[in-house]
């Protein structure tokens, strides 16, 4: 399944009322929503047909985060779904994950792109490749060991690779109060070492079976009825699930 592809699929059943897209480019992600959306890059070129009540914000995502009415777009004040598709660079990825998580809900959905790299050259901090995911692979096993109460999923998609967070809770500083020391601990300089766990997907979901969970359906009730968010940790036995590569 190609990455947008599985975009498309949350938005169909998730229904977020909010989407931020971190890092949209020519607008192919933004072109899946169906909902209120706000886009942030520094340097876009929208071409791609749009469909969505749509707030453009030409900026880093860092600038658009300080800004006290980031996400005023939105009316609830708070973001059902993002997707994390900016400079790929473990300590931007993690601090756009901070940043989303503060302003999401317990029932939102966060997709994180370019996790699963092919090679060690598309890995690399400094771009030399066309499709570059570089050292955002990192911020996996950094969630699973420092926020071992989110679940996270890898995703074999095309090209690159997603990573599906949930569990999500705005109220968590754990990030926020070790990213210097997780920073300094995690980056190198290349060639990055990336695992052979990562090269060959092996704890990757395959993305249709996530697709067709019923925790879509669940999570938008919750969000509609100010239910509790419903248990997602069911969705880490789909680990592995794909056909390793
Ligand atoms: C891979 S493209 C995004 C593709 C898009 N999400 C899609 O699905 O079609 C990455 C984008 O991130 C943008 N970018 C680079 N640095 C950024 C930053 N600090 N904050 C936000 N976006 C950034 C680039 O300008 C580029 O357009």
């Amino acid at each position: 399944m190609e990455r947008h592809q599985f975009l498309s699929v949350i938005h169909e059943r998730y229904r977020p009322r909010s989407y931020l897209e971190i890092g949209i480019n020519d607008g192919l992600g933004l072109a899946r929503s169906r909902t209120r959306t706000i886009g942030v890059d520094p340097d876009f070129c929208i071409t791609a047909e749009l469909a969505c009540d749509l707030e453009l914000v030409r900026a880093t995502s860092d600038d658009f985060f300080a800004r006290a009415d980031a996400i005023s777009w939105f009316p609830d004040g708070v973001v059902d779904f993002t997707f994390i598709d900016g400079l790929h660079l473990f300590e931007f990825v993690l601090r756009d994950f901070m940043n989303t998580e503060r302003l999401s809900a317990s029932t939102s959905v966060v997709v994180l792109d370019d996790v699963l790299p092919r090679s060690v050259s598309e890995a690399a901090r400094h771009q030399h490749t066309l499709l570059w995911a570089g050292d955002t692979y990192k911020v996996t096993a950094v969630l699973e060991r420092h926020r071992p109460d989110l679940t996270t999923l890898l995703l074999d998609t095309e090209p690159t690779g997603l990573l599906l967070v949930l569990g999500i809770d705005p109220t968590n500083t754990v990030l926020a109060e070790r990213y210097d020391e997780i920073v300094a601990e995690v980056t190198t300089d290349d060639p990055q070492p990336v695992p052979d766990d990562i090269l060959h997907r092996r704890a990757a979901a395959d993305p249709r079976l996530v697709a067709g969970s019923p925790i879509w359906g669940e999570l938008a009730t919750a969000r509609s009825t100010g239910a509790p968010a419903p248990p997602v940790e069911a969705l880490r036995s789909l680990r592995g699930s794909a056909a390793p590569r």
